[in-house]
């Protein structure tokens, strides 16, 4: 067996090509230098996605796809990253294991790592016994539990910040990790400690929940760091996703002693959200391992109500989810008090977004009202309008028919009619994406540009090292940033490989795509280059100048006009 790197990904890639990979999925036709074919990836009629057999990439002009072999295998057979190298290792004969096997790390991990340990430690100490009897006879978790989901206890006396600073590590950096305050004592103070991990597995923040007290808020989490942004991590997530076999789902959950007590039960394939709502971001990090996502949230009405928002969450990035509900507070719970097996069977038979806004839409018409039935049928029908699925709408037409016996004939004119109305709002709103698309800024384009030929010319990123100070957007500092990293400790920039360690590493790959999608010529000329280069510089001087220009028009004491325009005047570089 062999380790997955990042040298046999590269190894595996270089000795499989795109073109025959694609080829055993739909047909492709030669055309000049590129390959041509239906982009599996949207509604495609008329091939719009070439294959290049020299960069060894996709990419389809229509709904912007590209990636490598890799990120297509994975895509189309909705499988991760990591498993369609796998696949396509073993067709060459590799024997490869699970892990993927992280060389570069950032020392920040090795210290969040080390201060989970300690926190892990503290538990078993004698100081932790009360915290070890909450989980084992209150909380019921039996201890291989709160080894695997690697459950930890801060305590005062065992002080993390004095561990970590006597291996030498500064208090700078435990203030910055948010493990430590500005007097060396520790944020977290008797709390069972809950790692957070990134998507690759790095323990990256922590949650702490008080127990046996309630004069404190339940739970205080890492502030953002540098390598914590809770918004795009999902508890769980790196472990969820080994579990996730082609085709299955990941469950989404509230708690984070939810998604622990539903993998006592084995049903390991749950994430849950840090306290905060469920945003794109997550919806796009899920919908990259799956499409098959269901919703498992607290039974209450709070509940109900982050099932609806995350429905259209999901539904915005093209995912439709399967609901569960529950007739108890949590699925913690539901698991406690029902057992095994009820959940389990929740689990195989999760509802459709349209029956679960169908229930609620019953719950709150009177039926018996024969203006509030005729709305609730109306209601029924334009949410099924929304749905892609043929045979749902089909079937639930019908029933309606019989439920209420109104001609099905009725029922589907109606159901056409708010149809087309989606179908011209949906034109409105790719118009209005084209519109902003042309209101990105001057600076954000030539970055664009720019960033588009460091990925094509290797001599390009030495030159925009030395040249541009600062991207105007954190995102596209970020990428510039991992572009110069990795020609650093590569020597070159293969954009196939590129796209492999940018899919591994972070979530700049959909910027990525875009950039490659902007379809530039190939040809450039250094003073384009430099132009570009120029613009993006001017970024932070017109930066100021907007902002002084807008002082200088609240201010109405003339000397202090004078002074804020002088200071114009010199950033202009008018004497
Ligand atoms: N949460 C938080 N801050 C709080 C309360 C909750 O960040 N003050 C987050 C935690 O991530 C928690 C989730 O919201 O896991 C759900 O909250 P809750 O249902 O209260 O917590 P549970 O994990 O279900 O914990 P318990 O079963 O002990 O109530
Ligand atoms: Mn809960």
């Amino acid at each position: 067996m062999t380790q997955i790197t990042n040298d046999t990904i590269n190894e595996i890639r270089n000795r499989t090509d795109i073109v025959s990979v694609i080829s055993r999925y739909l047909p492709l036709t030669k055309r000049g230098k590129n390959y041509f074919g239906i982009c599996p990836f949207h509604d495609d009629h008329s091939p719009s996605m070439s294959v290049s057999p020299e960069k060894q990439i996709y990419t389809c002009f229509s709904c912007g796809a590209t990636g490598n072999v890799f990120t297509f295998v994975s895509n189309y057979e909705h499988i991760s990253f990591i498993e369609s190298v796998r696949l396509l290792g073993e067709k060459l004969g590799y024997e490869l294991n699970n892990n993927y096997h992280v060389e570069t790390k950032n020392p920040d991990y090795e210290i969040c790592s080390l201060a989970s340990k300690f926190f892990q430690n503290n538990l078993y100490t004698s100081l932790g016994k009360n915290a070890m009897d909450y989980l084992e006879k209150d909380r019921k978790f039996d201890k291989e539990t709160i080894k695997k989901f690697e459950l930890g206890l801060s305590i005062p006396k065992l002080s993390v910040t004095e561990f970590l600073l006597n291996k030498n590590i500064s208090l700078d950096k435990l203030i910055n990790l948010g493990i430590s305050n500005n007097n060396s004592k520790d944020i977290f103070l008797n709390r069972i400690m809950f790692p957070l991990h990134d998507l690759k597995g790095n323990v990256v923040g922590f949650s702490g929940r008080i127990y046996n007290t309630k004069d404190n808020s339940k739970y205080i989490n890492t502030k953002e760091t540098e390598i914590f942004k809770k918004n795009s991590l999902l508890y769980n997530y790196h472990r969820a996703r080994d579990y996730l076999k082609k085709n299955e789902s990941i469950i989404i959950m509230e708690g984070f002693f939810d998604v622990i007590r539903a993998s006592t039960i084995g049903v390991d394939n749950c994430v849950a959200t840090m306290g905060t709502a469920f945003t794109t971001t997550h919806a796009n990090l899920l919908k990259k391992i799956t499409d098959n996502i269901i919703l498992c949230f607290d039974g209450d009405k709070a509940g109900e109500e982050a099932t609806i928002s995350a429905i259209n969450v999901l539904e915005k990035v093209g995912v439709t989810p399967k609901i569960i509900r529950l007739e108890e507070k949590d699925p913690d719970e539901y698991i406690l008090k029902r057992g095994k097996d009820s959940f389990i069977q929740k689990v195989n038979n999760p509802i459709s977004t349209i029956e679960f806004k169908m229930k609620l839409l019953k719950s709150t018409h009177n039926l018996t009202d024969i203006n509030e039935l005729s709305k609730y049928i109306d209601d029924s029908i334009k949410e099924l309008s929304k749905t892609k699925d043929d045979i749902l709408v089909e079937l639930t037409l019908k029933k309606l028919e019989k439920e209420y016996n109104i001609s099905y004939d009725i029922l589907k004119d109606k159901y056409n009619k708010y149809q087309e109305k989606i179908v011209n709002t949906n034109k409105i709103i790719l118009n209005k994406q084209i519109n902003t698309n042309k209101r990105m800024t001057k600076y954000e384009l030539a970055s664009k540009n720019l960033l588009f030929y460091m990925l094509k010319n290797s001599d390009i990123i030495a030159h925009v090292e030395k040249k541009v100070s600062y991207f105007p957007t954190e995102e596209l500092r970020m990428l510039s940033n991992e572009i110069i990293y990795y020609y650093h400790k590569y020597g070159t920039l293969e954009i196939a490989d590129f796209i492999t360690y940018i899919s591994l590493h972070n979530n700049l790959f959909e910027l990525v795509k875009e950039i490659l999608n902007m379809n530039l010529k190939d040809k450039y000329t250094i003073e384009e280059i430099n132009d570009y280069i120029k613009v993006i510089n001017s970024y932070n001087k017109d930066n100021q100048i907007n902002k002084l220009n807008i002082k200088l028009k609240e201010e109405t004491d003339p000397l202090k006009q004078a002074k804020i325009l002088k200071e114009i005047m010199e950033l202009r570089g008018v004497k």
